[in-house]
């Protein structure tokens, strides 16, 4: 009886965690004069060789520099420098939420 409340619990805890939805807000600096960066100037920006390390994601560009986790601008098989939206939606465990713990520094814009 004890093992089967236990269950119950259980699964509703893990129906629970499943229903919450990702509801990450980008950080957007209030300061008005954020850069406006294209796809080929944050191709610069690839943690290589002493430069920082920038990524795009959702149009805002994120900095990795400081990240243990980007280290040369590399993070699990992935390259800063360039526009990781897909993937961070698509193949990362986590999600756009670990993007809350690095600064936006510029705007991406598309020519
Ligand atoms: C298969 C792909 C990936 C794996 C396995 C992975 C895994 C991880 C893990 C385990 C962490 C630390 C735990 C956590 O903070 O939740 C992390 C942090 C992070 N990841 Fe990923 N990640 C992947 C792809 C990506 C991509 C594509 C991006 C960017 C577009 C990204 C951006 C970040 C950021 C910004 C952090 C936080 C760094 C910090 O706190 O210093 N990840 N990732």
């Amino acid at each position: 009886m004890k093992f089967l409340r236990f269950v119950m619990l259980f699964m509703i805890l893990l129906t629970l965690v499943a229903c919450q939805k990702e509801d990450y807000v980008p950080n957007v600096p209030t300061d008005e004069s954020l850069p406006e960066m294209t796809l080929e100037e944050l191709a610069f920006y690839d943690g290589k060789q002493g430069r920082p390390a920038y990524i795009a994601v959702q149009g805002w560009i994120y900095d990795v520099s400081g990240s243990s986790l980007w280290i040369n601008g590399e993070h699990n098989g992935y390259s800063a420098g360039q526009d990781l939206t897909a993937i961070i939606l698509s193949q990362s465990p986590h999600g756009l939420s670990t993007l809350s713990r690095v600064p936006i520094v510029a705007k991406l814009v598309v020519e």
